[in-house]
């Protein structure tokens, strides 16, 4: 495990491409290996996790291979997996495993699908539930996490309103509803993103939106999928920690290239615009049914505001680095309604408040959220600090110290790996363009 020393300072100039989008590569892996023929995928990210649900596909008997243009998978069709000759393991990722349970759920076969330390603390009975209602056996942990043992087949079809909004619950039970016996519906009051919406629609699914209710939709059964040939968008999520770091350093001029802007992701940008970010958007262009573009960003004066309702689920990979911009700010950055960022990769507003504390900001943290001051309350200086395995804990506080007065040390910092695995070459790369 290896420590990660950031100097402040600098500015953040020059053109980026990122890595795949991490939700989009998930969900096309997942369908290719469900379809009919060869998929090629250009541009998949081969973060952590990405990688973790391509090795759980292996298991499951699917041919994928990883080249340099992109990752080539041989889908079996929707009878086609195979039963796995041990645990699925799908490590840190909680999308891996909760999107696959719903497609081990309509598998004739058992299997067992478990994660990493974080992974299986982290909640499963919000999956488990409708899964079950469809038809599946489920086993947990104690205290309904993984490992999960999954017995299915054929599943009777469900109309689900979703308790707690999440796409990978969403995507869980659209995917399970492909092995239904009739149309599967879910309901969701919170939009979360829709790429397995998408994706499905590009695979040949049938998915509409029912009647003209907001927010429900409804798959339908066994369709004939077939292989696509597809480019994965670059990571809006990712994109994030280098445009906190662009709009920190005085004198940034960043472009991030053929970035994802699916409506139902790039609220944080509409976000960091209304607290007074430069940010421009070009090059607007629609490929295989999600939103792409350019975006050029420039250092600014930031108002700071308050995140809540709604915007905490469109936002919700984003909030660690919004609330590590807080110190930067006038007014400071204050979120509510977003109790989920306890059940995440760690708490996440739990280690946000010990970390910007360490860098001597001023936090209050509330049972769903924290209140992070800002630059009345002083500047940010150097500390070491513990990301606690979390990939997006340790880019937000990376971007913070470069704000801040002295070095810091973040401990585990390969812990990026997760999502973003040239985040600290992308960062040092960018600072020495100027
Ligand atoms: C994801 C959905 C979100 C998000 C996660 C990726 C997805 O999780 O936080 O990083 O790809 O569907 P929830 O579904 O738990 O909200």
């Amino acid at each position: 495990m290896s420590k990660k020393v950031i100097s402040p300072g600098g500015n953040i100039t020059g053109v980026v491409e990122l890595p795949g989008d991490k939700s989009i590569s998930h969900r096309y892996a997942i369908l290719a290996a469900l379809a009919e023929g060869r998929s090629e995928i250009r541009n998949y990210s081969l973060a952590a996790d990405c990688r973790s649900t391509l090795e759980c596909l292996r298991e499951l008997g699917i041919k994928v291979e990883v080249g340099r243009e992109g990752v080539h998978i041989t889908g079996a069709g929707l009878g086609g997996l195979k039963t796995p000759r041990r645990a699925l393991d799908a490590e840190n990722s909680g999308t891996t495993m909760r999107m696959l349970a719903g497609v081990l759920a309509g598998q004739a076969f058992s299997s067992t699908i478990t994660g990493d330390r974080s992974l299986r603390r982290r909640p499963m009975r919000r999956v488990m539930e409708p899964l079950r209602q469809m038809g599946a056996q489920i086993r947990s942990g104690e205290g309904d996490v993984a490992p999960l043992e999954i017995s299915g087949g054929v599943l009777q079809a469900i109309d689900y309103t979703l308790p707690v909004p999440s796409a990978q619950v969403k995507s869980a039970i659209l995917f399970a509803g492909l092995f239904a016996d009739a149309p599967t519906t879910v309901r969701e009051s919170i939009a979360t993103r829709d790429h397995t919406e998408i994706a499905l629609r590009e695979f040949g699914a049938v998915v509409e939106a029912v009647g003209d209710a907001k927010g429900a939709i409804r798959v339908h059964p066994r369709p004939k999928l077939q292989a696509r040939q597809l480019l994965v968008p670059g990571d809006l999520s990712a994109a994030v920690f280098l445009i906190g770091a662009a709009l920190i350093l005085p004198e940034s001029s960043l472009t991030l290239h053929n970035v994802g802007l699916n409506p139902t992701r790039a609220r944080v940008l509409d976000f960091l615009i209304s607290i007074g970010a430069s940010i421009h958007v070009a090059s607007l262009a629609m490929r295989d049914g999600e939103l792409t573009g350019d975006v050029a960003v420039k250092h600014a004066a930031l108002a700071g505001g308050t995140i809540s309702g709604a915007q905490v689920a469109e936002m919700i990979d984003e909030l660690p680095m919004l609330a590590a911009l807080g110190p930067f700010t006038e007014k400071g950055i204050e979120i509510h309604d977003a109790q989920e960022l306890r059940v995440k990769e760690s708490d996440r507003i739990a280690a946000l408040a010990e970390g910007l504390r360490q860098m001597g900001a001023k936090v209050e943290e509330f049972a769903d959220g924290l209140r992070v001051e800002g630059r009345s309350a002083g500047k940010l200086h150097g500390a070491k600090v513990d990301p606690h395995g979390d990939h997006r804990i340790a880019m937000a506080v990376a971007v913070a110290a470069l704000g801040a007065e002295g070095e810091t040390v973040i401990r585990d910092a390969d812990c990026v790996a997760v999502s973003f695995p040239d985040f600290f070459a992308a960062l040092e790369r960018l600072r020495g363009a100027a």
